[in-house]
């Protein structure tokens, strides 16, 4: 029988609510597909950091690379601990010491959701970079709080990151409709975003059965809510694909519907699966935070892990009880996920 270990961070507000639901879903799953997962949790979470002074132990980044992977719900809660701290003191890390570059988020409209384009079909796959870019974490600030004041934040494109990220999207472009739209600025920004442009350009030629098309990021938004079905594969830098795959989520139906993979195809590190929301703090504590995309990561990570008919048996579930449910409205978080074990 195969058998996973998978570190399981919650971390703040609804990522506890959703993780629990998704675990709840991968244990049944796991009965019901014979393979044993065990899950070892760790409470690093923006309470933590008020009782330990850190986010996460000093060894927490080797403790985590003796698993399989990691689930992750959500990270930050702005009132307790500011953003910067929180999000670079766990998350960030996660993704780039154990290099995971390819962010991959499908945005699909499951069955029965409504989202707010009149358009029936919405389905994209978008693979953000992960390590580098605009969150390379580059800069400082001089002056601090003094009328001369001066702040620097680098973005940083290595010709390495950014072959990386676009074969993979080449690849998964082949896997699927084979087209693929690259996105830059680069009739802004002039040199990494040309570099990008360049790079596309070279790849593209080892991928003669792959159509490209390049966007600036400004167009391909406007592009995702108009002509949406134009769109398949699509590779972003970092900060453009966050901001695309929070529309991409609105347009799926809502943030409770976006799942995402961390992924470093290499063996040897976990990869980390975790919903593309964020802690939620308007709505946790009420129990009524849309598990989806957290269930949905969880069959992500199982697809990732090998065990493809559970991974799929998940997704089919999902959209047994989203076309009944439709957006789920008025539903509890917990009915969601008994109803998405009881279609499992
Ligand atoms: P958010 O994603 O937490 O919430 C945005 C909006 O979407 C809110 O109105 C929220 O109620 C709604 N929403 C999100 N997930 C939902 C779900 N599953 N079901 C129903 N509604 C849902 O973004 P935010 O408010 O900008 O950020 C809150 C905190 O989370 C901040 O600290 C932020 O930095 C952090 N954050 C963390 C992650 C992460 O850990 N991956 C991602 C995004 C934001
Ligand atoms: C996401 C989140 C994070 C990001 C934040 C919380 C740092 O928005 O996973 O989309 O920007 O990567
Ligand atoms: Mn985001």
């Amino acid at each position: 029988m195969n058998s996973y270990q998978v570190a399981v961070i919650p971390g703040d507000g609804i990522g506890v609510d959703v993780t629990r639901a998704a675990w709840q879903v991968l244990e049944h799953s796991a009965a019901k597909f014979d393979f044993s997962l065990g899950g070892e949790w760790f409470p690093w979470s923006c309470e933590y950091y008020l009782e330990h002074g850190e986010m996460m132990p000093q060894d927490g980044i080797a403790m985590l690379k003796r698993f399989d992977a990691v689930l992750l719900g959500a990270v930050g809660w702005p009132d307790k601990v500011p953003d910067n701290v929180s999000l670079h003191g766990l998350l960030l890390p996660i993704r780039k010491q154990f290099d995971l570059f390819a962010n991959v988020r499908p945005h699909r409209l499951l069955a029965g959701v409504e989202g707010p384009l009149r358009k029936g079909d919405f389905d994209i796959l978008c693979i953000r970079e992960n390590t580098e870019g605009e969150y390379s974490g580059a800069g400082g600030r001089i002056h601090q709080g003094t009328p001369d004041e001066v702040a620097v934040e680098t973005s940083i494109f290595t010709r390495r990151g950014v072959e990386r990220i676009l074969r993979y999207g080449f690849e998964m472009a082949r896997q699927r409709s084979g087209r693929l739209a690259s996105v830059t600025k680069s009739n802004a920004q002039k040199y990494t975003m040309v570099m990008w442009d360049e790079v596309t350009e070279e790849i593209a030629r080892e991928y003669p059965d792959v159509t490209v098309n390049r966007y600036h990021i400004d167009a391909i938004a406007a592009r995702m809510v108009m002509n949406p079905e134009t769109l398949d594969v699509i590779v972003a830098s970092n900060l453009f694909g966050d901001i695309l795959t929070d529309l991409g989520a609105a347009i799926q139906g809502g943030l409770g519907y976006a799942a995402s993979a961390n992924l470093n195809p290499q063996p040897g590190v976990p990869s980390m699966f975790e919903p593309v929301h964020g802690s939620a703090p308007d709505i946790a504590g009420q129990g009524i935070a849309n598990p989806i995309a957290a269930i949905w990561s969880a069959a992500l990570m199982l697809e990732h892990l090998g065990e493809r008919d559970a991974a799929a048996a998940i997704l089919r579930a999902v959209e047994t009880v989203t076309a009944q449910a439709g957006n789920g409205g008025g539903l509890k978080t917990e009915q969601i996920t008994a109803a998405v074990i009881a279609a499992i």
